[in-house]
This record gives C-alpha cells, sequence and structure tokens, in this order.
C-alpha cells in the first residue's frame, strides 16, 4: 500500500474502521486521524491520532525512524482525536519541540499537562528549515477551531490542512484516485455540512490565500489525501462556502398518527409535479448527520410535526436545534402539521426557522387530527410552491 506522499514524506496515522458515533457525527464509513511524518535532516510529525491509537502512530512512525530522533512535533490543530496521543509521543521524544501558534499552546495546556514539552511558538507567515525542506504556516482561525492553523511544504508544494477538505472515511487507501470518487466527495460534503458549514467565513478567507499557492497535494487530518482531484474539492468548497443551493426541496417530517405524514406525502407529491429533485426525510429514520447534509444545498424544505404536548415532536427539535448550530443559509420554507386538541408545533418550528433567517413563505398548514382532501390539496399547492422558488433558485 502507497504512504508515501513524496519520498521522504509517510503517513503514519490510524485508520478507524470501526467508529460510527464520532461525538454524535454518524461515521458510516469510519474515519482515519491522519499524521504525517517529514524525514529530512531533522524528522517533524505532523499532528497526531486520538489517546487510544497512540501505540499504532508510533509503530508507523517506527517503520520509518526511531520516534525519539523526531525534533519537530507539529500541532495543526488541538482537538483530541488529533492531539489526544501528543502526550505519549512528547514523552518518547523529550528533546522534541512542539510546534504550533500561541493559542494552540494555550489549549493544548487546558487538555493535557505541557508543563514538560517545550514549545517553539510560530505566527502566521513563519517558516521552519528542516535541511532540504521548509515548513510554512498559515493561521486558520475557526477552520475548524480558534487555534487551528495549515502547515505548508514549500518545496514539495504539500498542504497539510488539518480538518478542512477531510472527510470521516476508512480506507485501505490514502490517496484521492484510489477510492470512488462520488465516495470521497459525498463524505468531503458531509464533512463540510456538518463540521464546518457554520465557518463559511474564515473558509472562504483560506479559499482565496489557497488560490495564491502552488498545491500539488492537500492532505487532510481525516480520510484519504486529495492528489488527482484538488480541482474538484476546491470547486466544492466554493460552492458550499457560498451557500449555492440546488433545485432540490426536503420535506423532513415527524408523525404519530400518520396524520402529519399524509401531508408531508402531499407537499412531496406537489414538489413532484415540477422537475427538480424532491425528498422525504423522516426524522427518526435518518439521522442528524445527514439530515444536515441535505440541507447544505436544498432551496427549499418543508417541516412537519405533530404537536405532542403543545410542542414539536422531539427528534424533529433535535433536528431543528442541531441544524440552528450549523447556520445553513437562504432557505425558503413552508411548515405544517396536525395537532388534537391544542396546537403548538408549527409556531415552536417557526422560531426555529425565523432564528436561522428562512424565508417562510406562507401560513402554516394545520390539520386537526387526520388532513381532510382540503388540507392535502394546499399541502400540494405549498409543495409546488416550494418547487417553484427551488427551481428559480438554482445556482448550478
Ligand atoms: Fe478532526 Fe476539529 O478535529
Amino acid at each position: 500500500m502507497r504512504t508515501s506522499l513524496v519520498e521522504g514524506i509517510d503517513w503514519v496515522g490510524h485508520i478507524d474502521w470501526t467508529v460510527r458515533d464520532f461525538h454524535g457525527y454518524a461515521t458510516e464509513r469510519g474515519s482515519s486521524y491522519n499524521a504525517y511524518l517529514i524525514r529530512d535532516e531533522k524528522i517533524a510529525l505532523i499532528d497526531s491520532v486520538k489517546d487510544r491509537f497512540a501505540a499504532q502512530l508510533l509503530a508507523h512512525i517506527s517503520d520509518f525512524v526511531e520516534p525519539e530522533k523526531i525534533s519537530y512535533v507539529v500541532c495543526n490543530h488541538a482537538e483530541p482525536d488529533h492531539s489526544g496521543a501528543l502526550p505519549e509521543v512528547m514523552k518518547i521524544c523529550p528533546d522534541a519541540e512542539l510546534v504550533c501558534n500561541a493559542k494552540c499552546r494555550d489549549s493544548l495546556a487546558k487538555h493535557f499537562d505541557t508543563a514538560s514539552w517545550k514549545f517553539k511558538i510560530v505566527t502566521d507567515g513563519d517558516t521552519l528549515s528542516l535541511g532540504k525542506r521548509t515548513l510554512s504556516f498559515m493561521n486558520t482561525p475557526m477552520v475548524h477551531w480558534p487555534e487551528s492553523m495549515f502547515t505548508y511544504v514549500q518545496e514539495d508544494h504539500i498542504l497539510f490542512s488539518m480538518d478542512a477538505f477531510g472527510q470521516h472515511l476508512a480506507s485501505a487507501y490514502r490517496f484521492d484516485y484510489q477510492e470512488p470518487l462520488d465516495t470521497v466527495m459525498e463524505e468531503a460534503k458531509k464533512y463540510f455540512a456538518n463540521i464546518v458549514m457554520l465557518y463559511t467565513r474564515p473558509i472562504a478567507r483560506v479559499l482565496e490565500r489557497a488560490a495564491e499557492m502552488q498545491i500539488e497535494m492537500i492532505a487532510p487530518s481525516h480520510g484519504v489525501i486529495w492528489q488527482k482531484n484538488i480541482g474538484d474539492i476546491i470547486t466544492a468548497y466554493e460552492d458550499w462556502v457560498a451557500h449555492k443551493n440546488r433545485a432540490k426541496v426536503l420535506v423532513i417530517y415527524d408523525t404519530m398518527w400518520k396524520s402529519t405524514e399524509k401531508m408531508a406525502i402531499a407537499v412531496l407529491r406537489g414538489a413532484q409535479e415540477r422537475e427538480i429533485d424532491a425528498r422525504l426525510i423522516h426524522v427518526r429514520a435518518t439521522n442528524i448527520t445527514n439530515i444536515a447534509t441535505e440541507v447544505l444545498d436544498s432551496a427549499a424544505v418543508a417541516f412537519g410535526s405533530p404537536t405532542l404536548n403543545q410542542t414539536l415532536m422531539p427528534e424533529m427539535a433535535a433536528a431543528l436545534t442541531y441544524l440552528k448550530g450549523l447556520r445553513p443559509s437562504d432557505k425558503s420554507c413552508v411548515v405544517f402539521g396536525s395537532y388534537g386538541w391544542s396546537k403548538g408545533a408549527a409556531k415552536d418550528i417557526e422560531t426555529y426557522l425565523n432564528d436561522m433567517k428562512f424565508n417562510i413563505i406562507r401560513e402554516p398548514i394545520q390539520s386537526q387530527f387526520a388532513p381532510t382532501q382540503e388540507i392535502l390539496e394546499e399541502c400540494r399547492v405549498a409543495g409546488r410552491e416550494l418547487a417553484d422558488i427551488a427551481a428559480k433558485g438554482d445556482d448550478g
């Protein structure tokens, strides 16, 4: 298996085949924590892995060098999936300098006992010579945490991009061209939607700076390395950062006794009367990771919930709470749902949608118990209206 990016730079991370829940993110294809070893006159380790995989990291490093010969341990990001093994690494390499920015040093000190670590603090634009190679550092605050940075190998034009451009994808291979591109892009999109969608402005700045760099490989901290398809992932990020919508309508709903489900299907059928992509999502049959991914590029979304205990159903509340945190943008919406003796769900859904500054195109459609034919026709009309808006709002 190819682990070498170029002569002297190798992948030494860990493939996590079995993880299915990454702090709530449904990692259906597993993940990886990528670390990279640069062997030059000085040896540098770029990032580490989760704490419980420290032994695998050290074993991979040992395939190339004795770990204690590492001079620099670069930490691009303090989140524990990339820093968790640092205490073990720094114990084995007591003379190594931990290279990071000041915010990262402070963050690491709040996670670990760093008293004995030797820090080499770098800032944006700083360089570090390893001998024949030179590392340069680029602060990328909020991509994904405040202390995040990229590391770039000037001579090989390799960008170690940490979470950016990553995918939760366990693979037998290390490079993008070795997996079906559809699969890699699907996981990259899911990663963007669920991890960095709310940081579109910082990512846009990163993309502007990346456009000025010569890049022959993007080596993220999760998933495969971009080598042959760099243009595809950059273009996709540009679209996602710009909140480009597709002509797509989602109908997201929950139901108790099928009344709201009948309404959801009527909305869907209305949308399907137009030549657009219309999809039905039951919140209790679809994890929120995939719901967020679908919402990312949908122009229009209908949200439906029956009233339960004078409010919306709990899984719908969870989905909306999650979406609100991720800050999707520029969606047109309709709200619908059934109720028994008191209303409440529609109003509470609208509160979420208003918080997200979504465009609610009409009054909510509400049905006391089972929907009548008139109410179902109203749902169908609403579906058509959403489809018409989605078709006009298609950003290509
Ligand atoms: Fe993969 Fe923000 O850590």
